[in-house]
């Protein structure tokens, strides 16, 4: 069964932005779910029998905190041994298994994982079987519409094997593989998906409001909606369509906020090993749309450690 949410709205997985400092600052601002980024069920294998060896558990190879719950860890890999084995790993440490069948970067459609997954549903039927078996902790589903336009109507054979096969809740970005992230997300699939199913679904794409966020449940009549590039840097947002959603009106942050929260986040950091590349981009998000920002994005570029940074971005505060 799924947790409660204490909020309509969730954090999207992003692979290298939706680190546990981010996360943790969503979950602050009431996101009513946070998810990990995609993680190779391989990895999570591999990596287990290393920890093993030092009597360590997964929790040093994808890192969280107890505040973030209830939280999701999104997988993908469909070899059907490695993928029980890898659930059973992280089941003890996540509430929700989440799988990704979105994933448009050849690097993961070539090994048949991702969206590639959306044209074989003999496999996905397969997948989902093993997955909710292997398991007790509820699992969930993320996907796009279909490879190309023309098989843009995938996702509805894909969604109704999910639910026969005991999948509990569906997020839909309605764009096609091949889309990538051009044009705009179509959420009249999500509207359709949402008419043609008992459980749970979840609206994503281009939500960037608390305005968009109320417009999507108006439109698609979706259970939850889910924000990726709009929280980048943004934490904000969570409270704001929560508050939105409540009363209409909500509380805007100046960018002075946006920069202590990035103060905020890079002290979050220290408890954990993200990468400073990773950091480096997060400080970019925080930055978005401020004025001068792209004369300081330049700065934050060539700094090299985390002291430079910081230092780039207290010149910034205190400008
Ligand atoms: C940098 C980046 C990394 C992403 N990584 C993942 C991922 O690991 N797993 C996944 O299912 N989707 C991933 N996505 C897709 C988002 O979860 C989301 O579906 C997409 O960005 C559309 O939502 P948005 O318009 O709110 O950004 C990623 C998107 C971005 C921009």
């Amino acid at each position: 069964m799924l947790p409660q949410f204490s909020s309509k709205a969730f954090l999207a997985p992003m692979a290298g932005v939706s680190d546990p400092a981010l996360r943790l600052q969503c979950k602050k601002f009431g996101a009513g779910l946070v998810v990990t980024e995609f993680t190779s069920i391989h990895s999570i294998i591999a990596k287990e029998e290393k920890l093993k060896e030092n009597r360590k558990t997964i929790q040093e190879f994808i890192e969280f905190s107890e505040n973030e719950r209830p939280l999701s860890i999104q997988l993908f890999g469909s070899d059907l041994y490695a993928l029980e084995k890898a659930a059973k790993i992280v089941e003890p440490f996540f509430d929700i298994i989440d799988y990704n069948m979105g994933c448009p970067a050849p690097h993961i459609t070539q090994q048949m994982a991702g969206g590639a997954l959306l044209q074989e549903p003999n496999l996905t039927r397969q997948i989902f079987t093993t997955l909710v078996s292997a398991v007790k902790k509820p699992v969930t589903l993320k996907i796009r519409l279909g490879v190309t336009d023309a098989s843009k109507y995938l996702f509805r054979d894909i969604a109704q094997i999910a639910e026969d096969e005991g999948i509990e809740m569906i997020t839909l970005h309605p764009r096609t593989v091949n889309q990538g992230y051009s044009g705009n997300a179509d959420w009249k699939m999500i509207k359709e998906l949402k008419e043609i199913s008992s459980i749970p679904i979840v609206g994503n794409g281009d939500i960037a409001t608390p305005e968009d966020a109320k417009k999507m449940f108006d439109e698609t009549n979706c259970d939850y909606v889910m924000i990726g590039r709009g929280a980048m840097g943004n934490p904000f947002l969570f409270e704001q369509i929560n508050d939105y959603l409540k009363t209409g009106i909500y509380n805007d942050y100046s960018f002075k906020n946006r920069l202590n929260s990035f103060f905020e986040y890079l002290h979050l950091t220290k408890a954990y090993e993200i990468k400073f590349a990773n950091i480096k981009g997060q400080a970019m998000r925080f930055t978005k749309g401020m004025q001068d920002g792209s004369k300081l994005r330049l700065k934050i570029t060539l700094t090299k450690n985390i002291d430079e940074l910081e230092k780039v971005m207290k010149n910034a505060y205190n400008k």
